[in-house]
């Protein structure tokens, strides 16, 4: 099938490069030029696991290419995934100007086409959005929704760092369809997929996705608070999590206690709920205090250093970790953020390393100190915080511990190297 795919982040990339590579021909299309110089030369423009590769194979065998002209890719796609980006403005609100854009670019596209074709909603949009804010720009084209043309909600529930597994092998495909010809149109090119298909309305998959992922953020926010009850006990919240974690109804996953959860979705996406859910004369009393929780935990640490140094003006401290999590170098809605911004006040002075996201932290804070590896971070350090849960930082030894000035470790991730004792404290574990 011929798909076009509008918007190349994390979602429309690894989407384009999968879809090819199961044999479609791929149109992506995105306003950057520079961006889509670069796919079209088989370079990948974001940083994830296994898709530079994979992109570079599907471009060389002429599966999937690059275009700033959204109608052309629009007018010869069978399928057309829209997924572009939906910040969130400052009351909560999903923004919806890339979106609206895009659907009028589809629009425009939709115009020059004879042939049936589906329009799939791919982007994090609140109920009720593609019905009442998508399909009315659509309709622009002048074509009827549900006969002369299909559209989806299809959401995606990919990781960023683990992005393009996540979307070849998924727990499930949610397609909420206008009809059930939009449905099945969009189930044909998941053939090969091996997931079980869930099809229901377009209302249910756009709340599908925000329900998973904020019932995932409170399960990270129940776990915190655990385990700031277990650090008062002196015992170790990971325990408690294993077994929780051990029935079958819960799972283990996201019980890992820490510094709380940043990144791009998940703060995003509980806010803009609880906006919706507001709007809606709901009162979204959980949802909230998940919010309320992993904001106060975010700088737990700092709060633990002061245990250490009741006057933290002009010691130093390594920063070890910027990113959201391992793996990307991604630092939306990081705890390393918040951690500065709070050491900064207290009259600290830090060196921050993190062997990948340097450089979007150095365009937030290009006053600070930044290191090439985390030895020489810790280096004549009074403290050492790691943020983010990096392999590397597990190598480190009591030689490093020695050339601090004062050996102690703070972890806001749960670290697995061999130091014990006095030297190493976690934030929710002793
Ligand atoms: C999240 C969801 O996991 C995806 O399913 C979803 O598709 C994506 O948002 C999205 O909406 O686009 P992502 O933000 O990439 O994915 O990262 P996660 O791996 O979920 O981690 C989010 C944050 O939670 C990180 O800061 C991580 O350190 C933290 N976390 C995660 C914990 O503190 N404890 C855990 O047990 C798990």
């Amino acid at each position: 099938m011929n798909i076009a795919v509008i918007g190349t982040g994390y979602v429309g990339l690894p989407a384009g490069a999968g879809f090819a590579s199961h044999g479609h021909n791929v149109t992506c299309v995105d306003i950057d030029e520079e961006k889509v110089e670069k796919i079209n030369s088989g370079e990948c423009p974001i940083y994830e696991e296994g898709l530079p590769e994979l992109l570079q194979e599907v471009v060389s065998k002429g599966k999937l290419e690059a275009t700033t002209d959204t109608i052309t890719a629009v007018k010869n796609a069978d399928i057309v995934l829209l997924a572009v980006g939906t910040p969130m403005d400052k009351e909560g609100n999903i923004n919806l100007d890339y979106i609206e854009k895009a659907s009028k670019d589809i629009a425009e596209g939709m115009k020059e086409r004879e042939e049936h074709q589906t329009i799939v909603i791919k982007s994090t949009v609140v109920p009720t959005t593609t019905e009442e804010k998508i399909i009315p720009i659509l309709e622009q084209s002048g074509k009827k929704p549900g006969k002369d043309f299909g559209v989806c909600m299809n959401p995606e529930f990919l990781r960023e760092g683990t992005a393009l597994k996540d979307f070849l092998e998924p727990d499930r495909i949610v397609i909420g369809e206008l009809d059930e010809k939009s449905g099945d149109n969009l189930e044909k090119i998941y053939s090969e997929f091996d997931a079980p298909i869930m099809r229901t309305g377009l209302k249910e998959a756009e709340l599908i996705k925000y329900a998973s992922n904020s019932l995932l953020a409170t399960k990270i926010s129940f776990i915190n608070e655990i385990g700031n009850l277990c650090k008062e006990l002196g015992i170790d919240v990971y325990d408690v999590a294993d077994g929780v974690g051990m029935d079958h109804r819960v799972k283990r996953d996201f019980l890992d206690s820490g510094a709380g959860f940043g990144g791009s979705c998940f703060p995003k996406d509980v806010r803009a709920l609880i906006k919706f859910m507001e709007d809606k004369g709901e009162e979204p009393r959980i949802l909230q205090d998940t919010i309320n929780v992993n904001v106060d935990q975010k700088t737990k640490l700092v709060e633990q250093l002061q245990n250490h140094y009741s006057d933290l003006s002009g010691k130093k401290i390594a920063v070890l970790g910027l990113a959201f999590k391992p793996g990307t170098d991604d630092i939306r809605q990081s705890p390393a953020i918040d951690i500065i911004a709070e050491l900064k006040e207290l009259g600290a002075e830090f060196k921050a390393y993190d062997p990948k996201a340097i450089e979007n932290m150095k365009q937030k804070h290009p006053e600070i100190e930044y290191t090439s590896s985390y030895q020489e971070a810790l280096k004549e350090a009074d403290a050492g915080l790691i943020l983010t849960d990096w392999e590397e930082f597990n190598e480190i030894s009591r030689e490093e511990l020695k050339k601090m000035n004062k050996a102690l470790i703070l972890e806001g991730r749960r670290m697995s190297y061999e130091l014990d004792g006095e030297n190493r404290q976690g934030v929710t574990w002793p």
